[in-house]
């Protein structure tokens, strides 16, 4: 099998790349891919936190020095996700070499038909060391200015490195900070929106869960916008409609005559 790599990259800390990362590869397995998550977060990883594994017996640190090949680094989590995760150490942190990672991440080359990673905020050399060691970008974003500036010289950077842009995900659409439409996003940045996340409490509860929303709250709007995502980035078909909150108010008003 060949294997693509694609990683969730955004200059702006907390637009939601691990959260994207996380849940786009759920999504993407509910459709029968074989997804590795790589967390390319090399000083402060986030994406075993997220699943409630925050330490892995072998970690992208122990691979970078030499010690591991990538493959032995491979974890399962009880959601049949597969991950690389990195050490959440302070010590490993400092001493990492990041410009290690392009080339031991063609390690997974087989392993999987989609290795996403999760690139860290910025665009320095911790953040370059992502964009480097993949071929295709998701550009994570959220409807606010400073996020949006931010996207846009993400996408320059990537297209300067000669990676193949996919499209914007826009995260946390509906929240009070938004100030932008959807339509003016694309138009400053000149690429297409592929995905739109609203803010969605599915998101925290299935976090405190250490779960992706897409297995905890399969029904949630983010959740159903995550497959979206998956299946239009596969070429599928899909159709499901969001379970609303009122659904049991709805029940209710039935259940007394006062709707049909
Ligand atoms: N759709 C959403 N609805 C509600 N909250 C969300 C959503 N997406 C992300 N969040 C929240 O936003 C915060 C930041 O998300 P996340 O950690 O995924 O961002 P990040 O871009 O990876 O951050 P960093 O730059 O620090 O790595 C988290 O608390 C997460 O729960
Ligand atoms: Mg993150």
């Amino acid at each position: 099998m060949t294997t693509r790599y694609i990683g969730c990259i955004s200059a702006k800390g907390g637009v939601g790349k691990t959260t994207t990362t996380i849940n786009l590869a759920a999504a993407l397995t509910y459709f029968g891919k074989n997804v590795t998550i790589l967390d390319a977060n090399l000083t402060t990883p986030n994406v075993g936190i997220y699943l409630g594994n925050p330490i892995a017996p072998i970690t992208l640190h122990d691979v970078l020095r030499g010690k591991h090949d990538i493959k032995e680094a491979v974890f399962s989590h009880k959601s049949g996700l597969k991950a690389v995760l990195a050490s959440i150490s302070l010590k490993d942190a400092k001493k990492v070499d990041t410009t290690k990672l392009a080339k031991a991440i063609y390690g997974l080359e087989g392993t999987a038909d989609i290795v996403l990673v999760d690139g860290a905020a910025g665009l320095g050399k911790e953040p370059q060391s992502a964009i480097k060691a993949v071929e295709e970008v998701i550009i994570v974003t959220n409807p606010e200015m400073p996020a949006v500036t931010d996207a846009l010289k993400t996408i320059k950077l990537c297209k300067e490195m000669g990676k193949q842009v996919l499209g914007v995900v826009v995260t946390k659409t509906n929240s009070k900070n938004a100030d932008m439409s959807l339509k003016d996003i694309e138009n400053l940045l000149e690429t297409n929106i592929i995905g739109v996340i609203p803010e969605d409490r599915a998101i925290k509860f299935s976090q405190a869960n250490k779960e992706t929303v897409v297995h905890s709250h399969p029904k949630s709007a983010a959740a159903v916008q995550y497959k979206h995502l998956a299946a239009d980035m596969l070429g599928m078909s899909y159709h499901e409609s969001v379970e609303t909150n009122d659904g049991f108010v709805n029940f209710v008003m039935k259940y007394l005559g006062f709707k049909d």
